[in-house]
C-alpha cells in the first residue's frame, strides 16, 4: 500500500478535485485505489459522482472506537473504493480535533486496516494546512503531493510551511494548478515560489485553469470524458500518467 497525502496551505487551490480526480485515473490504469476524505466538509463523495453525502465515516470510528468506518465505504462506477469523512456537528468537530491531537499516529493505523493488495495506492483528500487532519494525512503518507495556485499570497504560505510539512521525511512535490501561463502575475509568483523551494520539488506537470473543468463537474462529468481534448485533461492525464510511474518505482524500491 503506498498512501498519497494531497494537501494546501490555501483553500480553494484544487485538493478535492485533483484527488477525485488521480483516484479515477488511476483506477482506470488497473490500480486498486481507496480514496479516503480527511475534511470535515465531507464533499469528497459528491466529486467521485455519488449522489448524497455520508452521513457517517471515517471520523466516527475516531470518536468511537466500536464503529466501523469499513461499512461506510462506497465504490463508485470506476472501482474506486472510497471512505466519507462524515458529517459531524459543531461540538463534535471540537471533539474530533481533540482526539486527532491525543493519537497523532491515528489515520496511520486505521489505514493498516484496509484489507487492499501490496500495490493499492491510498489517496487522501486532507483538509487544509495546518490543520489536524493535514498532519496526520502527512505523518500516514509515503508521498505527500502539496498543490498551490499560482498567486503570490499562497506560494507565500506554502513557502513559509514547507519545512514543517516534509518533517515527516515522505517525498514531496508541489503541484501548480490553475495556472494561466499569460498572467505576467503567475509566472512571477512561480518564480518566487521556485527561489524559495528549489526547482526539484515543483512538478513539471502544471494544471492550467480550464474552465471546461467546473463545467463538467456541473454536469455530473469527468472533464476527461466530456472535454477529452481540454488542456486541462491533458494535464490531468499527465499527473496521472507521472503518479502511476512514481507508484511504480517506489514499489520497486520499497
Ligand atoms: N484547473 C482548474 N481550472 C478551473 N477550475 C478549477 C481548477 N481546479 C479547481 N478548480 C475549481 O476550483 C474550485 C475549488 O476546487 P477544489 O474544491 O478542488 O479545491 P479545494 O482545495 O479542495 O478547496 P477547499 O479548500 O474548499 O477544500 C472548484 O470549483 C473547482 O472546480
Ligand atoms: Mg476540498
Amino acid at each position: 500500500m503506498t498512501v498519497i497525502a494531497v494537501v494546501s496551505t490555501a483553500g480553494g487551490a484544487g485538493r478535492t478535485t485533483i484527488c477525485s480526480a488521480l483516484a479515477v485515473l488511476l483506477a482506470r490504469r488497473a490500480r486498486q485505489v481507496f480514496a479516503i476524505e480527511l475534511d470535515a466538509q465531507n464533499i469528497l463523495g459528491a466529486y467521485l459522482g455519488l449522489e448524497t453525502l455520508a452521513p457517517r465515516g471515517l471520523v466516527h470510528a475516531l470518536l468511537d472506537s466500536s464503529a466501523d468506518w469499513h461499512a461506510e465505504s462506497f465504490r463508485n462506477d470506476d472501482g474506486v473504493m472510497f471512505v466519507p469523512y462524515g458529517a459531524l456537528d459543531a461540538e463534535q468537530i471540537g471533539a474530533s480535533e481533540a482526539a486527532f491531537a491525543a493519537f497523532p499516529g491515528w489515520l496511520a493505523g486505521a489505514l493498516g486496516d484496509i484489507d487492499q493488495r501490496p500495490d493499492a495506492a491510498v489517496l487522501i483528500d486532507a483538509a487544509r494546512y495546518p490543520s489536524q487532519q493535514a498532519e496526520q494525512a502527512i505523518r500516514a503518507a509515503d508521498l505527500v503531493l502539496c498543490v498551490t495556485t499560482p498567486e503570490p499570497a499562497g506560494c507565500v504560505s506554502l513557502a513559509a510551511s514547507i519545512g514543517p510539512m516534509r518533517r515527516g521525511g515522505a517525498a514531496f512535490f508541489i503541484v501548480v494548478n490553475q495556472l494561466h501561463p499569460t498572467h505576467e502575475m503567475h509566472r512571477d509568483a512561480l518564480a518566487l515560489l521556485r527561489a524559495r523551494v528549489g526547482d526539484g520539488v515543483i512538478l513539471p506537470q502544471r494544471l492550467h485553469r480550464d474552465a471546461a473543468l467546473p463545467d463538467a463537474f456541473a454536469r455530473g462529468a469527468w472533464v476527461f470524458d466530456a472535454a477529452p481534448h481540454a488542456q486541462i485533461s491533458h494535464d490531468l492525464h499527465g499527473l496521472a500518467r507521472w503518479l502511476d510511474g512514481w507508484l511504480s518505482a517506489h514499489a520497486e524500491t520499497g
